[in-house]
């Protein structure tokens, strides 16, 4: 597969409560970071499981970021400790899955973070460009097309 002009698709799925906040801040903050994730709100990171992120990369992402408040800073107590438990799972599972290390990401980021938001999504981009297209969704529609 052509890797050329590859621009990552990149889902976030952001806690309400730290992290879409942090993005905020880069973004008042005029911070540069690449514009290749699409922000989706959630109450807590406790709420991500791992098929909302398989509906993603199953829908075009090529990576899935997941941020939530820092350990001790959940709104809902113990949410983000749940999602930190449940992360070597889903990492598992996606790998079972054929899915290389390194396209989903667990971060910590507080409202007052603006700098670590822009850092991770430019990190995380510059990842996910020299991991190069996933392409599960066209995988996915060639199956379907064959078996129609
Ligand atoms: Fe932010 Fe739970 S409310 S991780």
């Amino acid at each position: 597969m052509s890797t050329d002009g590859f621009e990552p698709r990149i889902i976030g799925f952001l806690c309400r409560w730290c992290s879409y906040n942090g993005a905020d801040l880069a973004g008042t903050s005029r911070m540069k970071y690449p514009p290749n994730m699409v922000p989706i709100k959630t109450n807590c990171s406790g709420r991500v499981d791992p098929t909302h992120i398989m509906k993603a990369l199953s829908e075009g992402a090529d990576g899935v970021l997941i941020a939530g408040c820092h350990p001790g800073d959940c709104h809902y107590i113990n949410g983000n400790y749940r999602t930190a438990g449940r992360y070597p799972m889903t990492e598992l599972l996606l790998e079972q899955l054929g899915l290389e290390p390194g396209r989903v990401r667990l971060e910590w980021i507080s409202a007052a973070e603006g700098d670590k938001f822009a850092k991770t999504v430019t990190e995380f981009t510059e990842q996910i460009r020299a991991l190069g297209p996933l392409g599960w969704n066209t995988m996915l529609d060639a199956e379907e097309a064959k078996s129609a």
